[in-house]
């Protein structure tokens, strides 16, 4: 039975293409004039940020609001327990007031699977982005807009991404967008290669179920999607490379970049985009760039992922895997 959505890897094909055609579902109630849906009345979620986000903190109460739970939402920034400490008093005082779900984003890799797991808590569990780790709902969102793009919204219901090339590009090292992302797609059967400079690719890749490239003029013309990602300077304790200059000539898409793709291709970005380093202005703000059109994606992919963890009786997600099955 369905509880915790912690990492990509936990889905099975089916798994996520049900979520993905229940997303379908969802966008549609985005149509009607009442945007809500009575599904998890009566039901309380809490969203429990320790990390910053935009997108997808609005984006998981929008969703949470549009299936009628009702929303707390709890800004843990600034606390000076130390993060073990207070991940547990946190999920105590969360079981007290009997929530039937935690959104949890944390900076430290690993915190959703804790607070799944510990026993700390009964409600279930939804990874927002945990370390360098995971963000399975990102790679969802993802794959939704791919499978909308690159197949249409109706011919797309049922289908996986098989065959479809996508190229992920930047700093992989420290990107849970990058590791669910390749998690996910390989699951849906696309072929995934990492483009980064050589200091950007984590240790280990080796077993990932992808190719790794260091030249993205030859990636390009190659690809069906090509997702830029953020280099994430806040999470860098050492230079990783020689100039934010030198960085964007050899890693960051421009308009003659762009122009290399093949003419379906479409240009992908999680949020925050760095306009100028890792895209400039130009490619973001062209037809191509599906940066937006993610973020409305991401309010109906986790509609779909809350309805079947807490409202669908069907067991609709594998159980993610437990201490005692590992
Ligand atoms: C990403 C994240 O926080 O992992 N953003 C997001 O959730 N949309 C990527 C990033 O911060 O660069």
């Amino acid at each position: 039975m369905l509880r915790h959505l912690i990492s990509a890897a936990d889905l099975t094909r089916d798994d996520a293409v049900l979520i993905l055609d229940t997303a379908e579902e969802m966008a549609r109630v985005a149509d009607r004039p009442i945007k809500k849906l009575p599904t998890l009345r009566g039901r309380t979620i809490v969203n429990l940020f320790f990390e910053d986000s935009t997108r997808t903190r609005i984006s998981f109460e929008a969703a949470e609001k549009r299936l009628s739970a009702d929303v707390i939402n709890f800004s843990a920034k600034g606390s000076s327990v130390s993060k073990g400490e207070s991940l547990k008093d946190t999920a105590q005082t969360l079981e007290a007031m009997g929530v039937d779900a935690v959104v949890i984003r944390h900076g430290a890799s690993g915190a959703p699977y804790r607070l799944a797991n510990s026993g700390w808590i009964d409600a279930a569990v939804v990874n927002a982005g945990d370390g360098t780790h995971q963000h399975p709902t990102q790679a969802l969102l993802d794959a939704f807009t791919m499978r909308r793009r690159l197949i249409g919204r109706d011919a797309g219901l049922g289908q996986d991404l098989s065959g479809k090339r996508i190229t992920i590009v930047g700093d992989v090292l420290h990107s849970r967008v990058a590791r669910s992302n390749v998690d996910l797609l390989h699951t849906l059967g696309a072929e995934v290669t990492l483009v980064a400079p050589p200091t950007l690719v984590p240790v280990g890749v080796d077993s990932w179920p992808c190719a790794i490239s260091y030249d993205l003029d030859s990636a390009l013309p190659k690809c069906d999607a090509v997702m830029m990602l953020r280099v994430q300077r806040e999470r860098m304790n050492a230079a990783f490379f020689p100039t934010e200059r030198e960085y964007s000539r050899r890693y960051g898409l421009d308009g003659d970049r762009m122009a290399k793709l093949p003419e379906h291709a479409i240009v992908m970005h999680p949020g925050p985009m760095v306009r100028g380093m890792e895209i400039t202005a130009e490619v973001a703000d062209s037809d191509r760039c599906t940066a937006v059109e993610q973020v409305a994606n991401g309010v109906s992919i986790r509609m779909a992922v809350l309805y079947l963890l807490l409202g669908g009786n069907e067991p609709a997600l594998t159980h993610a895997r437990t201490n005692e099955e590992k």
